[in-house]
């Protein structure tokens, strides 16, 4: 026992005390648990390619190992075929590579290689395995849906150089791509000059497929200086056998019965110093280099769909989704790839700069953006995207992989989530107290407690007794229901769905070939094999009103844990060597795998009933390129930390830019209890967040928005009335989003891809194309925020109409009851600013304009309208105006944004007549010219009206705004149609 002697006393109580502080310093923090999760290290063929990366680096004579043989050449039809020959350096046996390069009518290319004995399956398999021999080429079954048309124009170039074959392609023949001979190589040019580079660094490796050897162990032994010096020649060259096989991490062995399959490139975008995309990754917009340096990271990005557990900020760890899109980016162009592959992927980035030369003159100096890409298996399969602008990107790859579904208009509303609501009557209970409260929302969650014992498509009966009425009570408000269906299947007596499962033979397997059985939730389960046409007609029937009994039409679907999250499994996931339909083993096929299951459940609502027309939603937590065609995501379990919020802006940014722009985060986050200001802040910036959900764990405290008390309550309420005020906004940027791509939260540089300055800006955005830009508060105890603005437009206060101008950063004031929002001059805003409950009692309520006038005091903007619930808009069923203030003539007008021709249908007709009588009830113009300032009334005139009510005058008033507010108008109800033709005269 430790004896105090007397003077000691003090020295000791003052050394505890210092401890004890230190303590509570280094509380530890919940943090992920890395010793899960492979680091490239770990994982060996990341690792051989890195090493291959780091030998190429290190010799000045590194020559890549590739050719194309010239007489293998052919080009037809848009369509580039040759033998790219792999010389393997020992005996000097060549693999062949057979290489298509295909020139697409949109002026994407795309380049695939793949391994000819593979191919025809003249391989053979250890360890018995079932698997399939060929390396994976399904990818694009899933992942595309068009623009696939090969280019008519595309031609040989006629002056190519020898050793090259050079293809002139894209509209204007304006792209060009080269083809080097000797080491393979391709440059891809617009108007001559190169914007993306193929295995400019030699780094493209295809793993060809080789026996395994034993070596016997006495011919080690006699020349055992020799072997050594001759591993580590192997090693150098990214030939470390010790990984080709089965390997092993925390405690589980993949049998990897083909061997080394990996396929790896280099990328360059010379000139290009920001790269942006390849989501999910708790991380910036602007991604950072990898390779080490100060504030690089160590790792390569990773995309290996998992169920990271309190994941950590600010880092290049794989997260639920992938997306391996990537967009390159510099004044005056933006270009990009798309690295079809659903395997384990890691991608390095390195920015090389190169500083100017002091004695060429014109040389500056700029920076290279160098990304070395390495998947575990499949083909290489790339589509290169010259851009020249962001809007090109995303529109191409849009074509490719589908744009935005259009959600049902409650879908984008507010939605109220935790797990769990615990009995029908709680949520009936919640359903009122918002309503006591006189607090929007439009849809409440069912987490898995809601089951009967974690059994999808039951209820708990002894909790939710009567689901049917808990269903009608919300309908009553046109509210909603979305309840969760996972992937995995209990695996028990006495539940019908999994023993079809096992009857029809429709779960994934094991590398034996039996059904595969791990843990989840319910303890022993299995998974459902969407990739598989059987599983996803019998999944259809598990979702029809009379199979899932208590399901109305105003349920709708949550899919989580599709990573697939298994929580036994290696990483928390599925064994790379499972088995899936048509013999692909997991490995290949495993980051499609979350959306082949969300696919599924997508047309399951959508064929719930015959004749039942209505938009599903579905909501994912596991992606891949395409899941925008089917679902919405959110990025997981957050934490309630001021520094998850933050991070939530660049990731839903980045999941725009990427395609997939219906994205959220968990409002308050999901672990942990938020303080009231947290919770505030939350409410303010998940306003903006295209997918809206409050969400938390089952050990947190209630939160909903009338929990906090005051002033918090009513802060939150006043920012979901915002959101339900601006719906008409974010529905027109769901339609842009739908019909071309473009994201519906934009970063600065999607909207001002000139300013060089702004590039990197991630913590702020703009709704659609509608000039609002918002700067969430992320900071604790912040009283004001920093606002960025690119350009020269005057911006003002949306609430008050404080103008701010001029490029630069500007300080804007945001107390808690703040929401820190600015208008771009140049914009017409369409609102709706009548209170209601939810978003379809908002359905037929009138019109706020809000027109912000720019320099010149031109502005415009524009409303997209339909039923919000059925598909009739495929069949011209909508409104769509384009409004347009001219600064000239101080006339406003609304026209269609489409011509109607011969679009118009029934429907059509239909729909026009529901909304004839919803009107704009009123138009304000901030910045009003001074000139304005006597004026009593403006005239207004309306195509289609009655004769009498064709042009009539109403009143205007002018007010003068005070300091640095701007001078504004409002025209109190001038009574003119939404869906008709008008102009208002200010002149
Ligand atoms: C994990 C999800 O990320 C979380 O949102 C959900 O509440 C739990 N699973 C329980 O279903």
């Amino acid at each position: 026992m430790l004896q105090l002697r007397g003077d000691s006393g003090p020295r000791w109580i003052a050394v505890l005390l210092l401890w004890a502080a230190l303590c509570c310093l280094f509380v530890p923090a919940v943090t992920v648990k890395h010793e899960n999760f492979k680091t490239c290290d770990q994982s060996g063929f990341c690792k051989r390619n890195r090493q291959f990366a780091d030998a190429a680096a290190a010799t000045s004579s590194w020559a890549s190992p590739y050719t194309v043989d010239p007489a293998t050449i052919t080009f037809k039809d848009g369509e580039l075929h040759a033998t790219v020959l792999k010389t393997l350096q020992i005996g000097q046996e060549k693999v062949e590579l057979p290489l298509t390069v295909t020139f697409l009518d949109s002026g994407v290319a795309r380049v695939t290689l793949d391994e000819a004995r593979r191919l025809k399956g003249d391989i053979t398999l250890r360890h018995d395995s079932k698997a399939r021999k060929e390396r994976y080429n399904e990818a694009g079954k899933w992942a595309l849906v068009g623009g696939l048309k090969v280019a008519d124009g595309a031609a040989l170039s006629e002056t190519a150089d020898e050793g090259y074959t050079k293809v002139f392609y894209g509209e204007g023949s304006k792209h060009q791509a080269v083809i080097r001979h000797a080491p393979f190589g391709i440059e891809f040019q617009r108007d001559g000059e190169t914007q993306v580079k193929f295995n400019e660094r030699g780094l493209l490796n295809l793993e060809h497929w080789r026996p395994k050897t034993e070596k016997p162990a006495e011919e080690k032994r006699e020349g055992e200086e020799e072997t050594k010096e001759e591993e580590k020649k192997e090693e150098i060259a990214g030939e470390d056998e010790s990984t080709w096989w089965d390997e092993s991490f925390g405690g589980a062995t993949d049998s990897k019965p083909r061997g080394p399959e990996a396929i790896a490139l280099d990328i360059t975008f010379p000139g290009y110093d920001h790269v942006f995309g390849i989501p999910e990754h708790a991380t910036g917009l602007s991604l950072k280099t990898t390779r080490g340096g100060d504030g690089a990271y160590s790792e390569p990005y990773r995309l290996y769909n998992a169920d990271v557990f309190e994941y950590e900020m600010d880092s290049p760890m794989t997260l639920y989704g992938a997306i391996p899109f990537m967009q390159a980016h510099r004044k005056g162009s933006t270009v990009g790839v798309f690295w079809l592959n659903a395997a384990e992927t890691w991608i390095d980035v390195v920015k090389a700069k190169s500083s100017a030369n002091p004695l060429a003159l014109g040389v500056k100096s700029h920076t290279d953006t160098q990304t070395h890409w390495i998947s575990e298996s499949g083909q290489l399969d790339v589509f290169v995207f010259l851009g020249p602008t962001p809007q090109d990107l995303t529109r191409q790859y849009g074509e490719l992989t589908g744009y935005t579904a259009m959600p049902q208009s409650f879908a984008i509303a507010y939605h109220q989530c935790r797990w769990n609501y615990v009995t029908d009557e709680d949520v009936k209970d919640v359903d009122r107290k918002f309503d006591k409260h006189k607090i929007p929302y439009d849809v409440i969650w069912l987490d898995i407690e809601y089951t009967q014992e974690k059994k999808y498509f039951t209820w708990d009966p002894l909790t939710f007794v009567n689901p049917d009425k808990m269903g009608k009570q919300l309908d009553k408000s046109d509210r909603k229901l979305v309840v969760i269906i996972d992937p995995h299947i209990k695996n028990t007596d006495n539940y019908p769905v999994i023993d079809e499962l096992k009857k029809k033979d429709l779960a994934v397997k094991n590398k034996e070939g039996n059904q595969y059985e791990g843990w989840c939730w319910p303890g022993s389960s299995m998974w459902i094999d969407c990739f598989n046409p059987a599983a996803i007609s019998w999944w259809k029937g598990l979702f029809k009103y009379d199979s899932f009994k208590g399901t109305l039409p105003n349920t709708f679907i949550w899919n989580d844990m599709n990573e697939p999250s298994v929580f036994n499994g290696p990483e928390t996931t599925m064994p790379k060597d499972n088995i899936h339909f048509g013999g692909w083993e997991h490995r290949d096929v495993h980051n499609l795998n979350g959306m082949t299951f969300h696919n599924a459940t997508y047309q399951a609502i959508a064929e719930r009933k015959k004749g039942e027309l209505r938009r599903p939603f579905v909501l994912t937590r596991s992606f891949y390129s395409g899941s925008q065609r089917s679902a919405a995501m959110w990025t997981g379990d957050n934490l309630a930390e001021w520094s998850h919020l933050e991070a939530s802006l660049p990731m839903i940014l980045n999941q725009g830019i990427s395609g997939f722009p219906f994205a959220g985060a968990d409002v308050g986050g999901f672990f942990g209890n938020p303080s009231k200001e947290l919770l505030t802040r939350w409410y303010q910036a998940g306003i903006y967040y295209p997918f809206f959900r409050g969400h938390a764990h089952i050990d947190t405290r209630r939160r909903e928005p009338y929990i906090p008390g005051a002033p918090y309550t009513e802060i939150i309420t006043q920012a979901l009335r915002l959101r339900y005020q601006l719906l008409p906004v974010w529905y027109t940027a769901f339609r842009e989003a739908h019909t071309t791509g473009a994201p519906i939260v934009r970063p600065n540089f999607y909207v001002h891809p000139e300013d060089e300055r702004g590039f990197a800006v991630d913590d702020q955005l703009y709704i659609g194309s509608t000039g609002l830009l918002a700067k969430p508060v992320t900071k604790e105890g912040a009283t004001s925020v920093d606002v960025y603005l690119a350009d020269d437009q005057p911006y003002y206060d949306y609430f008050d109409y404080t103008r701010y101008q001029g490029a630069g950063t500007h300080t804007v004031s945001a107390p808690l009851e703040k929401i820190p929002l600015l208008m771009q001059g140049g914009h017409i805003i369409p609102r709706r600013d009548r209170p209601r409950r939810s978003s379809g009692l908002m359905k037929f309520d009138p019109f706020t304009l809000v027109v912000v006038l720019d320099k010149e005091n031109a502005a415009k903007g524009e409303l997209y309208l339909d039923d919000g619930e059925t598909f009739d808009y495929e069949a011209g069923a909508y409104i769509h105006r384009r409004f347009a203030f001219d600064g000239k003539r101080s006339i406003l007008t609304s026209t269609n944004a489409v011509p109607l021709g011969a679009k118009f249908t029934a429907k059509l007709e239909a729909y026009l007549k529901s909304m004839s009588k919803v009107r704009v009830e009123k138009v304000i113009i901030v910045g009003a010219p001074k000139a304005w300032k006597d004026k009593t009334e403006v005239v207004v005139m309306e195509e289609g009206a009655k004769e009498s009510a064709r042009r009539k005058t109403v009143a205007m008033e002018f007010h003068a705004g005070s300091g640095k507010q701007a001078d504004w108008a409002i025209v109190r109800d001038p009574k003119v149609g939404i869906g008709r033709g008008w102009k208002i005269d200010f002149s």
